[in-house]
């Protein structure tokens, strides 16, 4: 952490007429300056900096700030790195607080891999520009593929020499420990601890992060042979988190702003070209598909994103899925095809920098519109093909954070499918309810009370049950009861040999179990007939002050009232071949002590029980639902319903197992 002295000499030093003056053109009107914004594109500067107050002001798009907002905002740093920005602007030395012994280390080990890699990169660098093979072989490889001499040195492309040790030799010499040339992948061991070179006989393409450090490379072949692999990448390290970093972002970033616009191609080479061309809001995601880190990463930039991909139609078919995923993430996403399986580098290298431009300008199409034609002009006249392309679009429609965007394309959409609006519509709604119902059972798995395995009471946790003194979930076949038989047998169970313990409730003193269970599931329908009549005549003796006991039970003129007492009973004391007398002096004096927990747990499992009753119903009126009105009805309902579940979720989970 850096020093608060450091922070305060740091904002003291800062002059924000020079701040900004880094990045915009000021021009003195009045007592302030002025520019064009560099936050929004405007043609007459309404950009002012205040040099008196130390502020900017923009009145057109309203930023504004201090030096230190001005530099996060400009360059996307975060507040240490725009206050380590100013401090090196400033000459102003870095104090840290002082780090424990591991922080340090840790802190200390990412440094020496990243001194590594930077060394690395000028060691590849120098092998191409000063080496005879390193000219006739790396060098000229670029100059072949028609890059220019600036090109190479913005990307700080290099050459590894087609040797076995020549890195790890020159690095060994420099001083490097062998453990970090291996962890950040630049050497290779052996089964006998010696190491070798990853790179041999490759161009070097350093990647980089955002600050524009070098966090790992990516090696290209030189040869033609299919059975060598074209690219060789460094292997994830603590400073190289592949899923987080685009190739070409640390150059692009700024002109992604400028244009808000972001393009997204396949290939290092790609980038390399579109830069030629004049084009720099690229970035590459190295041939992998996306994740959700580098689409958080562009979208800090910009929410505008084209695709450009090469015309080969089923890699398109194959990466339809992960541009989905743009669309979850709130972008708005265009495609861009290139004839004749050329891609962005290609294409330019054939026809010119200027013919790309225009072809880029007017041959962007929306992804979502696009899939749909594609998909249609596969299924034809299929009915069954048909229904699926629906399926599909709409699924990618729902990704779409955005309601109006959403019915935007709903309304496109159904035109280009040629069917109706309101078919879409529940089709939206079916995914968007089967989508929160994954959800939901995700994280039922995930909570404490996640169920125990099949074959044993699916709703008690095993704990529990070992401390209710049950046997051990047996895989015999079980009797086929739902849930909701289940619990209210259990209700009945804790009722007549439970009822009339006193216990101390929070906030309600002390009261029997029996009344404060009645009066907590008074608003719960109970389903099962024969656990009907015994909590019936509960309630009605509680309106006396009194508890029935069990035996009152045993003669009742209802055969099954009676054997459920019975057996409610022995639960309690069941004899069975595990059972032994020690087990019992254990378990049940413990069920006594939790049964509060025990109460308040069974409570709120009933009560979220009846609610997920009662969802179901809606999700299947849901699904033969034709009015548009019923509909919104529906969902409002369950929304409700939801609400009430997650709350009692979240009690349940909050009671522990003592
Ligand atoms: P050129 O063939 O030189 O134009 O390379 P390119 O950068 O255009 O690569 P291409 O379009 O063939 O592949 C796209 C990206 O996928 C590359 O930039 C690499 O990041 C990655 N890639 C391609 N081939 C391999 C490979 O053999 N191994 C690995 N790990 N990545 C590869
Ligand atoms: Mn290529």
């Amino acid at each position: 952490m850096i020093k608060k002295e450091t922070i305060e000499k740091v904002l003291d030093a800062a002059r924000i007429e020079e701040v900004v003056g880094d990045f915009v053109d000021l021009k003195k009107r009045g007592t302030s300056l002025i520019g064009n914004c560099p936050f929004h594109n405007e043609k007459t500067p309404s950009f002012h900096v205040s040099v008196n107050k130390g502020i900017y002001k923009c009145f057109g798009c309203g930023a504004g700030g201090d030096s230190l907002k001005f530099i996060m905002e400009h360059e996307k740093y975060a507040y240490p790195e725009a206050i380590r920005y100013l401090a090196n602007k400033y000459h102003i030395p870095v104090e840290e607080i002082e780090r424990s012994p591991a922080q340090m280390a840790a802190q200390d080990k990412r440094e020496s891999l990243y001194v590594l890699n930077q060394w690395a990169s000028k060691y590849f660098k120098e092998q191409m520009w000063e080496t005879d093979m390193g000219k006739s072989i790396g060098l000229s490889y670029f100059h072949e593929r028609g890059y220019r001499d600036d090109i190479i040195k913005k990307f700080d492309l290099g050459y590894s020499p087609e040797a076995w040790t020549a890195l790890v030799d020159e690095a060994t010499k420099s001083g490097f420990a062998k453990e970090y040339l291996t962890e950040i992948g630049l050497a290779v061991e052996r089964d006998d601890k010696s190491l070798y070179d990853r790179f041999r006989g490759r161009v070097m393409f350093p990647i980089h992060n955002l600050t524009g450090r070098v966090i790992g490379f990516g090696g290209r072949t030189l040869k033609k042979d299919k059975n060598v692999p074209k690219y060789v990448n460094s292997p994830e390290s603590e400073i190289y988190h592949k899923s987080n970093v685009l190739y070409g972002l640390h150059l692009a970033k700024k002109a992604i702003i400028d244009h808000d616009l972001c393009f997204l191609v396949e290939g290092y080479a790609d980038v390399l070209s579109t830069h030629q061309a004049g084009v720099e809001h690229v970035v590459s995601s190295s041939g992998t598909s996306l994740t959700t880190g580098q689409i958080k990463l562009i979208s800090r930039y910009t929410k505008n994103v084209v695709i450009l991909y090469d015309g080969d139609e089923a890699g398109i078919k194959a990466s339809l899925r992960g541009t989905d995923m743009l669309l979850g993430e709130g972008l708005n996403v265009k495609v861009l095809l290139f004839p004749d399986g050329n891609d962005p580098d290609s294409y330019i290298q054939k026809f010119g920098a200027s013919e790309f431009r225009n072809y880029v300008e007017h041959n962007q199409e929306d992804f979502v519109f696009y899939k749909t034609n594609i998909l249609l002009r596969d299924a034809k006249e299929d009915p069954i093909k048909r229904a699926e392309v629906i399926r599909e679009v709409v699924e990618s429609i729902a990704l779409i954070p955005d309601e109006i965007k959403v019915s935007v394309y709903i309304r496109q959409c159904s035109s280009l499918l040629d069917i109706e609006e309101r078919i879409l519509l529940s089709e939206l709604n079916k995914i968007r309810l089967n989508k929160a119902r994954a959800i939901e059972k995700k994280e039922s798995q995930q909570a404490p009370d996640m169920p125990p395995p099949q074959g044993a009471d699916d709703w008690f946790p095993a704990e529990m049950l070992a401390a209710m003194g049950a046997e051990a979930p047996s895989m015999e076949p079980v009797k086929v009861e739902s849930a909701e038989q289940r619990m209210e047998k259990e209700l009945v169970r804790i009722l007549l040999n439970y009822g009339r313990e006193l216990v101390v409730w929070e906030g309600d003193g002390d009261v029997p179990v029996a009344p404060y269970l009645l009066a907590n599931l008074d608003d719960v329908e109970i389903v099962d007939p024969t656990c009907q009549i015994i909590v019936q005549e509960f309630s009605k003796q509680a309106e006396n002050f009194q508890v029935p006991e069990a035996k009152f039970f045993f003669a009742h003129e209802n055969q099954e009232v009676a054997a459920l007492a019975v057996d409610s009973l022995v639960n309690k004391y069941e004899i069975s071949p595990n059972w032994n007398d020690d087990k019992r002096k254990i378990y049940v004096p413990e069920e006594i002590e939790q049964l509060k927990m025990l109460v308040n747990q069974l409570i709120y499992r009933i009560k979220k029980n009846k609610i997920e009753v009662q969802m179901r119903t809606i999700q299947e009126e849901l699904k033969i639902t034709q009015n548009d009105d019923d509909l919104q009805i529906l969902l409002a309902k369950y929304q409700k319903l939801k609400e009430g579940e997650q709350l009692l979720g979240q009690l349940l989970g909050n009671i522990i197992v003592k």
